[in-house]
Order: C-alpha cells, then sequence, then structure tokens
C-alpha cells in the first residue's frame, strides 16, 4: 500500500474502505492481485450498470483501436458520434417522443449540470437555482454548491443563490405551497431560472420522488418559465428498469443531464439532452477538449444497440429491483427492531439503518465477506446497493446473502 499513502492525495476515499488492490474485472466480479475475488454491488458508483468489461463492448474498443480510428475528435464530425446519435435518436429519443438534441460536454457529470446551469441562465436571464435536499451533482463549484447531499461537509462550495427544497416520498398540500412560494420567490434577491432534480435520488438514500409531485414541478416551472433539468448521471440508462427514472412521472424536462454509465463500459463521457425549442447556444459557447471520446462514442452505440432495441433489460431491472428490496424488507424484518427501511427504484436500492455506524459496519462487514457496497443518504446512513443490471441472478442471490450475514453481525448485540 506504501505508494498509495506516500503519493496519493489526502483526499482519497472508497480506497480507505475498501483496501485491496485491484486487478482484473469481469461482469459483477473483481480480482485483487493475490487473487481474491469480490462481488461488485457498486458497479464504479453506477457508471458500470452494464458489468464491467462487457464482452460484447470490449470487442468494440478492440475493435476500434485494432482499426486506428479517432479517439479523439472535439467537436468535429466522426463515424462513431453519427453511429452514436442516430443510436439516441432510435433507441431513447424516439421511442419516447423527446424532441431533444443532443450536447455533448467534457467528461464528468458535473460538467453536464454545469452547461445545464449555464444554458438555463442564459434562456432565462435569471441566476437563482431551486434544488432538493439530498441531491448531489458533482465537485466542479457550482454543481457542489447545489449539492445540498454535501451541505455541512468541509468540502462543500457555497454560492448564495440557491435554495433546496425537501425531499418529498408522498406528496402533500404542504409540499406544494412550499414549492409555490419558492418558485415565486427570490434567494439572495434573484429570481429563479431552474430547478434541479435527481427523479430518483442516488447519493441521498436511492429515494424515488413522488410522481404526482414531479408533475406538479413540471405544470409550475411551465408557468412560471422557469427551467426544468433532471439530473439522470446515477439514475439514468436504465438503473431503474426505464431508461431514465422520470418516465411515465410527467416531469417531462427541459434538459436532461447524463453520463456514468452512458458508454456501457465505464468510459469518461456526458451529454445533456436539450428540448430542441431551447438550444439556444451560439456555437462554441460551451465548449471542452475531451467532449468527442469517440471510443465511447463506439462502445455507447452497440451497449443501446444491444440492450435498448427491446424491452428485455428494462423488465428484467424491475424484477431484480423487486428481488433486492423483499430481500432487504426481510433483512429489515429479521435485523431492524422496525427502525429499518427500504427504499429503491429498479436496482437502485437502499436499505436505511438510522446509524451511520451501523451501516459503515454493515459495509465493513460486507467487504470481510468479499461484496462490495457503499453507504450514502443523509449521515450516511443507508446501505446502497447498485449492481450491475447484467448481474448473474446466481450472484444476485450469493451477494444479497453476504450482506444479509454482515448485517446479521452489525446489528447483533
Ligand atoms: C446524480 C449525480 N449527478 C452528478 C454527479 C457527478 O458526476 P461526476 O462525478 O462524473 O462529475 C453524480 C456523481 O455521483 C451523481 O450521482
Amino acid at each position: 500500500m506504501n505508494s498509495f499513502e506516500q503519493l496519493e492525495s489526502n483526499v482519497r476515499s472508497y480506497c480507505r474502505k475498501w483496501p485491496a488492490v485491484f486487478a482484473t474485472a469481469h461482469g459483477s466480479t473483481i480480482t485483487d492481485v493475490d487473487g481474491v475475488e469480490y462481488l461488485d454491488f457498486f458497479a464504479g458508483a453506477g457508471a458500470l450498470s452494464y458489468g464491467h468489461n462487457n464482452p460484447v463492448l470490449v470487442e468494440v474498443a478492440i475493435e476500434h483501436l485494432r482499426a486506428g480510428r479517432l479517439l479523439h475528435s472535439l467537436d468535429t464530425f466522426t463515424v462513431e458520434k453519427r453511429r452514436f446519435l442516430e443510436a439516441m435518436q432510435r433507441y431513447v429519443l424516439e421511442p419516447r417522443q423527446l424532441d431533444m438534441v443532443i450536447q455533448t460536454v467534457g467528461p464528468t457529470g458535473a460538467t453536464a449540470v454545469e452547461a445545464a446551469l449555464q444554458l438555463a441562465q442564459r434562456l432565462t436571464g435569471r441566476r437563482a437555482v431551486v434544488g432538493f435536499e439530498g441531491s448531489y451533482h458533482g465537485m466542479s463549484y457550482r454543481a457542489a454548491s447545489i449539492s445540498a447531499s454535501m451541505a455541512g461537509r468541509a468540502t462543500s462550495a457555497h454560492l448564495k443563490d440557491f435554495v433546496a427544497l425537501p425531499f418529498v416520498e408522498n406528496v402533500t398540500d404542504a409540499d406544494l405551497e412550499l414549492l409555490d412560494r419558492t418558485l415565486r420567490g427570490t434567494v439572495d434577491g434573484q429570481p429563479i431560472g431552474a430547478l434541479i432534480i435527481e427523479p430518483t435520488q442516488g447519493e441521498g438514500g436511492a429515494r424515488p420522488f413522488d410522481p404526482a409531485y414531479l408533475r406538479a414541478i413540471r405544470e409550475r416551472c411551465s408557468e412560471l418559465g422557469i427551467i426544468v433539468i433532471a439530473d439522470e448521471v446515477q439514475a439514468g440508462v436504465g438503473r431503474t428498469g426505464s431508461f431514465f427514472s422520470f418516465e411515465s412521472s410527467g416531469l417531462d424536462p427541459d434538459i436532461v443531464c447524463v453520463s456514468k454509465s452512458i458508454s456501457g463500459l465505464g468510459l469518461p463521457m456526458a451529454l445533456n439532452l436539450v428540448r430542441r425549442s431551447l438550444d439556444t447556444w451560439a456555437p462554441g459557447e460551451f465548449s471542452g477538449t475531451f467532449r468527442g471520446n469517440n471510443l465511447a462514442f463506439a462502445t455507447s452505440a452497440t451497449m443501446l444497440e444491444t440492450y435498448w432495441a427491446d424491452s428485455t433489460l428494462e423488465k428484467s431491472t424491475e424484477q431484480r429491483g423487486h428481488t433486492v428490496r423483499s430481500a432487504l424488507q426481510n433483512m429489515a424484518d429479521q435485523f431492524g427492531e422496525g427502525q429499518f427501511v427500504v427504499r429503491g427504484n429498479g436496482l437502485l436500492c437502499g436499505l436505511d439503518v438510522g446509524s451511520t455506524e451501523t451501516a459503515a459496519r454493515i459495509a465493513q462487514g460486507a467487504f470481510e465477506r468479499h461484496l462490495i457496497v457503499e453507504t450514502c443518504g443523509a449521515g450516511d446512513t443507508t446501505v446502497k446497493l447498485l449492481p450491475a443490471l447484467v448481474i448473474g441472478d446466481d450472484q444476485l442471490e450469493d451477494g444479497l446473502t453476504r450482506l444479509s450475514d454482515a448485517v446479521a453481525q452489525a446489528t447483533s448485540h
């Protein structure tokens, strides 16, 4: 470990919880340098929904490299970009009747969020943003400043023109009144230009918003000319079953931020979908050196063709989500003394154990059983499960058994 401890910044984090040196990975299995195999229920924080080194996508990448195709292209036209744009249109936009254009941005989710906020400000001339408690949008200064899940942490950025509304699981009249008042009001003297929401929160604790609330957001924002931004960086690309977690909710966002699993292979890639009529960018107004990652375009197009030409994956994710949540409910019933809460949507699931220490002990116990899970939510009290969507049924069951053992151990007195 010495090189890591001596040479890497103190900011390093996941490696402190999982102090193995990882070497290879296939599907949902990661193997360390000593040959120890770990079952991965973390999936690169949602960037590996299609598994590690998905064999179909690896072939595409190898072929791309062998053939001497472009890797880097800024936003020039390339064969891969055309194939990717057409695949997005055919498998994602058209079937959902989304009349949107695709803006590729630099490679991180935070960059997509930055671009969305800048476009919203450009469109409305208003700077203030409404977001939600428990949200996470990235670590660039602006994205961090609207990440209410980071509030109070030493690293959080603070800008004043932001206000966070509470998370809404089951909408009430009081929620709607607060929403109304906030959207019609000002923040730091600024009127509201944009509302940004993760329709299913990831870092906030695997929490889906009430679809009725999402519909109410759309209605009020339309009335007030406020731009609705859906941050689908973690919950999108099939994580919750449907391609986007807002589908059929009526949120009908103006801008959708997409990243993490969109390349299919865990390659850095991010983009925004922008309602065609709102695509008022001047050429070059938002730029980025790495917005033309052709290797990622190639693997992404194949991922879309392979998994989104029909509803097989969507249905299997929904069904597996039920399997995971019912296993978590069993753990809650057996070990939770009425205190544990199961949450989730598709394969973005969480067990809120109501205690930072217990959640940490469960994640630690899971690692000792060679299962990788992380914690999230306010106070890190939720054990979050993000298995690959393509995980084998046996592996899913095996991981849930290991987790149950870890919960049993962590809660035994
Ligand atoms: C919902 C959401 N938005 C934005 C981001 C930021 O993405 P990145 O880390 O690629 O900047 C994340 C990362 O976890 C996320 O979960």
